[in-house]
């Protein structure tokens, strides 16, 4: 290869050159040029500084020579001056090298000459402290702790010594600064000092200048912008926004409702602030019951709500990060009463029945009153009805004694249903109902009552002995034995005899039997006193008094009176022939022992001499004539009456015999008797005979009257107004009693009494007066006299003696007045 001999050949030339340098260097000129000089820029007079002429120069071609070829450097052989040829750059020329220096050989021929200069490139301050980009991330954790470092890109200056970066300088903040080392080459690295934490959720980025200034005089800088951002770490709890959280619900609200919302905030970000809600702890009794929502920290009822059973939940809810951070807070859920407990009544005693003779203010029953609501809604009022007997007391709160309010009457009302209500205040109100009965028990404490104060009765004589006639019944409120009742006749006297051997009864049913056969002409009337008594203990009773009239049966025949057969000779009246029509005759007198109607008599002529001649009275028995009496008519009439009673069924009847001579002359009238009488009769003694008999029969007539009368009176009167004569008295004697009838029947006392009473004194002469004797329905007060027939009479009143059957027995004084 003919290049590379060539080139080894000059190679080795160069080497030989350089020797021949060394051993020829004459001199050596030092010249020092800021870089960055225009060209033409005086470096030096070399020919000066070397000593030589131009023209050696000129002659010598001398030139510049370099080993590194580049010639920065000319030289002006006409002025013998080393000038700028090129720009020349230090920093290019030499980088961090200094000092830089260029090395010429300023080369000289014949003769040959070498003459080094040397040229220091001075370093001017031409260029800026540099980053290597504009802008520089850094990205710092929160947590980072105070005196953590972060290198930062460190700048470069290109020029050397005074003029190279000399320091560096932060944006003035408060968390970061700035710290320089020297490494061992000697350069400076700068980091970023933390000197304060970093509080992401305060500041999440900085941006900071970050400058290089250099050492030149006129001082050239740098910059790179730092962007910091500050990275999140769960440095951040989540708090929640309350310390405790008070919810309210109603009780039996329905599942599912909300109850409250919990919220908490975490400063952090991201996951770091990402938050999960959740029931840490619950009451036992509350289990079940809520629910949390993990992502909304809703709380939800999922159970029923009980306020009787649970006022009150409480739980710890906890708000927790992704981080694991976790806080918590409590949440109290008050349950709110809604009347939903009805009352409730409880009977803590009872006494089913009371007797009736209970006092005021006994006690039936002890009750207690319950309600689970509260409030309102649990408080309880307890009523029963006002219409009862009974009532409420209530002596402590809830508790009730039900009592009796009045006096209980077991045969008003035996049986109460006492309802009481107990009644709460809620809203609507509940209610509760419960009902007592109550037997109200007998005591004996009504006696019995016969169903009518006073009975009458009647029996007809005659009867059958053994029949029953009447009954009584008397009634009793009580109930069960306290009612059974028994009759028993009160032991009296009538007529003398035991009232038993008249009636009986029978003590259970009240049947009055007759024990007798009665006789109402023996006796008509009487009292029987009935008692009944109940089975209580002790026993009750009342009497009755029955009134037991015997009724009249038509059992007596009439009996004649008059005319009656003297020792069986038929009475013959005496007629004159001069006698007027309708001359009484004579009177036929019959009277009938029985009573009212059965009394009641007619008469009829059955059978007669002459029909035309005589007639009878048909209820008065009087015969009298009809015609004139005639010379035809026989002298001798014979009549026969039927006296007949009236009351039919049967009837009974007498007859009787009338003889009835016409005569004008009385003793042809008695001879006619002959004919009627007997023929023992003997004629002498036949006046006197009739004169006696008729005074006798006469006499016997009045006296029978009188008699039956007062017997009559006796009966019925029962010596009521019979007043004894005494001395100095006047008898007042009842003769004629007008109502004669009543007064035994009512038993009670009439208004107004008649009375004729015959005076005797002690001159014998009779006076007959009529005293009326007025007495007032009280029978207690004083009867009033009035004196009818002698104004000149004066009746005082003299003592109304005793009460004796009700009837009075008065002394009346009687004086004649002048
Ligand atoms: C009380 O109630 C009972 C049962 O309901 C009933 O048989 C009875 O007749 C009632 N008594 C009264 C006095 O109302």
């Amino acid at each position: 290869n003919p290049g590379s001999g060539i080139c080894v050949t000059s190679q080795v030339l160069i080497l030989i050159y350089l020797m021949l340098i060394v051993f020829s260097f004459a001199s050596q000129v030092r010249y020092s040029v800021p870089e960055e000089m225009v060209r033409g820029t005086l470096v030096g007079n070399i020919a000066k500084d070397l000593g030589v002429d131009s023209q050696r120069l000129k002659t010598g071609r001398a030139r510049v020579y370099t080993e590194e070829g580049t010639e920065y450097i000319e030289l002006n052989v006409n002025k013998g001056l080393l000038v700028i040829k090129e720009r020349i750059d230090r920093e290019q020329l030499c980088g961090k090298i200094t000092p830089c220096s260029l090395n010429y050989q300023v080369v000289l021929e014949s003769p040959m000459e070498l003459h080094r200069v040397s040229i220091e490139i001075i370093d001017i301050n031409d260029n800026d402290p540099t980053f290597e980009s504009q802008s520089f991330q850094l990205e710092i954790i929160e947590s980072s702790l105070s005196g953590a470092l972060f290198s930062l890109p460190s700048a470069v200056d290109s020029d050397v010594g005074i003029n190279s970066l000399k320091s560096y300088a932060l944006t003035p903040n408060e968390h970061f600064n700035l710290k320089i080392r020297v490494e061992p080459d000697g350069s400076n690295s700068v980091s970023l000092l933390l000197e304060k934490p970093l509080d992401r959720e305060r500041q999440e980025e900085f941006s900071l200048l970050l400058t290089a200034v250099d050492g030149g005089e006129r001082q050239r800088s740098g910059t790179v912008e730092i962007k910091i951002t500050v990275l999140d770490a769960n440095d951040n709890a989540p708090i929640f926004t309350q310390e405790l959280y008070k919810a309210t619900v109603l009780e039996n609200s329905p599942v599912g409702s909300v109850l409250i919302r919990v919220y908490a905030n975490d400063a952090d970000k991201d996951m770091n602030g990402k938050i999960k809600y959740f029931i840490s702890h619950i009451s036992n009794n509350a289990q079940n019951l809520f629910e949390m929502n993990p992502d909304t920290g809703e709380i939800k009822l999922v159970g029923p709500t009980d306020y009787e059973n649970n006022k009150m939940y409480e739980m710890t809810v906890q708000a927790k990060d992704y981080g694991g951070h976790v806080s918590s807070s409590k949440v109290i859920v008050e349950v709110i009463d809604v009347n939903d407990n009805a009352p409730f009544i409880n009977l803590m005693s009872l006494s089913s029945q009371i007797s009736e003779d209970s006092l005021p203010g006994t006690v039936i029953a002890m009750i207690n009153v319950q309600d689970k609501d509260s409030d309102r809604n649990g408080k309880v009022s307890c009523v029963i009805g006002n219409d009862i007997p009974f009532k409420l007391k209530s002596s402590l709160d809830h508790f009730y004694a039900l009592e009796t309010d009045a006096f209980l009457d077991r045969e008003k009302t035996s049986q109460y249903n006492i309802t009481i209500l107990a009644r709460d205040e809620g809203e609507p109100t509940l209610s509760a109902t419960h009902t007592i009965t109550l037997d109200i028990t007998d005591v004996n404490d009504n006696s019995p009552k016969f169903e009518q104060l006073h009975y009458k009765t009647h029996i007809t004589e005659n009867n059958s002995p053994g029949s029953s006639f009447f009954s009584v019944r008397a009634k009793d409120d009580d109930s069960g034995i306290n009612s059974r009742i028994s009759y028993f006749i009160q032991e009296t006297r009538v007529s003398n005899m035991s009232i038993s051997s008249f009636v009986s009864i029978n003590s259970d049913e009240g049947d009055l039997y007759a024990v007798r056969s009665f006789d109402y002409e023996l006796l008509n009337h009487f009292q029987v006193s009935v008692t009944a008594k109940d089975g209580g203990s002790p026993a009750l009773s009342a009497t009755v008094i029955i009134d037991v009239f015997v009724q009249d049966q038509n059992d007596n025949a009439p009996e004649i009176l008059y005319p009656v057969l003297n020792k069986g000779f038929p009475v013959a009246e005496y007629l004159p022939r001069t006698a007027d029509v309708g001359s009484l005759v004579t009177k036929i007198i019959a009277v009938d022992r029985d009573f009212g109607q059965n009394a009641w008599l007619s008469y009829k002529i059955i059978k007669t001499t002459d029909p035309t001649l005589l007639e009878v009275g048909l209820y008065n028995g009087e015969l009298r004539t009809l015609r004139q009496i005639t010379e035809k008519d026989s002298t001798k009439q014979r009549l026969s009456i039927l006296v007949e009673d009236n009351s039919g069924e049967p009837s009974h009847s007498a007859t009787v015999t009338v003889n009835i001579a016409i005569t004008d002359n009385f003793a042809l009238a008695l001879s006619e008797f002959n004919d009627f009488t007997q023929e023992q009769v003997a004629e002498g003694d036949l006046t006197f005979f009739l004169v006696i008999s008729l005074v006798i029969v006469s006499f016997l007539f009045i006296t029978f009257i009188i008699v039956l009368t007062s017997l009559k009176f006796y009966k019925w009167r029962r010596s009521k107004y019979f007043n004894e004569c005494s001395n100095g008295t006047l008898p007042v004697i009842p003769y004629y009693p007008p109502r004669y009838a009543e007064v035994g029947a009512t038993g009670t006392l009439c208004h107004v009494y008649n009375y004729e009473v015959c005076l005797s004194t002690d001159s014998g002469n009779g006076t007959k007066i009529s005293v009326e004797i007025k007495i007032s329905s009280n029978v207690n007060s004083n009867p009033t006299f009035t004196c009818r027939r002698s104004n000149r009479l004066k009746i005082a009143y003299l003592n109304a003696r005793s009460i004796k059957n009700k009837a009075r027995e008065w002394e009346l004084h009687v004086t004649e007045c002048n």
